[in-house]
């Protein structure tokens, strides 16, 4: 094996010359969900020209936030990227990677490390909705605001991160059911983001998510085997 090795632009920008060809990214005839966990592809290649409808995207994010989050505290934001002259100025952040100028929007998914500040408002509602005791409910908030506000910062960030990734999953899932392609980017400057859009301190980035018409597929899946990564009941 040689020892080349690429720049971080040139490895992010030569995925696109390892998709399979010309072919258009698979239209699914259904959104069985396990056709469209197998079919969702990361991809590269988006219309430009390609106006996608503000409710598809409000629909595709209501759908995200039905995922799980520790103590359903929801800390996930969202920024939605739409305008270009916004998308032109994000380009260079995100190493020149051309989905995200090409892409009808890219969506920043933000974690607020301080999510756990809403708790009273989450379960307040269903304390209001007679779904929870209300002495249970304070007991349960004063749990969490204690518990989460005692967190050190890398445990928070942890915390922060899983929540986003589940939400994360769930757009591509959902843009996918809805006949739209997506592609996780992990390959920005966070610092440059965070300046550039004005990111509140506490909302820490998880990734960006390319969404819109996809115009080609994304490359053939490559997993290495199950057995490879599965053990059953201990190490
Ligand atoms: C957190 C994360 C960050 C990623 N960052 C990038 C990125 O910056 N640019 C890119 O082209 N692909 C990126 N990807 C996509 C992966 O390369 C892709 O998911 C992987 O190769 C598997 O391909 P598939 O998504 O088509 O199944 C990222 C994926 C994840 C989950």
């Amino acid at each position: 094996m040689s020892s080349k090795t690429l720049s971080k632009e040139e490895y992010l920008t030569k995925a696109k010359d390892l998709l399979s060809g010309n072919q258009k990214p698979l239209q699914l005839e259904s959104a069985d969900f396990f056709l469209v966990a197998k079919e969702r592809r990361s991809v590269r290649s988006y219309d430009p020209t390609f106006q996608m409808p503000d409710e598809d995207i409000l629909e595709i994010l209501e759908t995200a936030i039905q995922a799980p989050s520790s103590s359903n505290l929801q800390p996930w934001r969202f920024l939605v990227i739409k305008d270009q002259e916004l998308k032109q100025e994000l380009l260079p952040i995100a190493n020149n990677q051309q989905q995200v100028v090409e892409a009808s929007a890219v969506i920043a998914v933000l974690s607020d490390i301080e999510g756990y500040k809403n708790a009273d408002k989450i379960y307040g509602k269903l304390a209001e909705e007679g779904m929870m005791d209300k002495d249970l409910k304070d007991a349960y908030v004063n749990s969490i605001i204690k518990g989460y506000g005692s967190f050190s910062p890398e445990k928070a960030l942890q915390v922060a991160m899983i929540d986003g990734g589940l939400v994360s999953m769930q757009i591509m899932l959902a843009a996918k059911a809805m006949g739209y392609d997506t592609v996780a980017m992990g390959g920005y400057d966070e610092g440059k983001f965070v300046e550039a859009f004005h990111v509140p301190a506490n909302f820490k980035p998880v990734m960006l998510i390319a969404l819109g018409k996809g115009e080609k597929a994304g490359r053939v899946k490559n997993r290495m085997p199950l057995e490879d990564v599965l053990t059953w009941n201990k190490y």
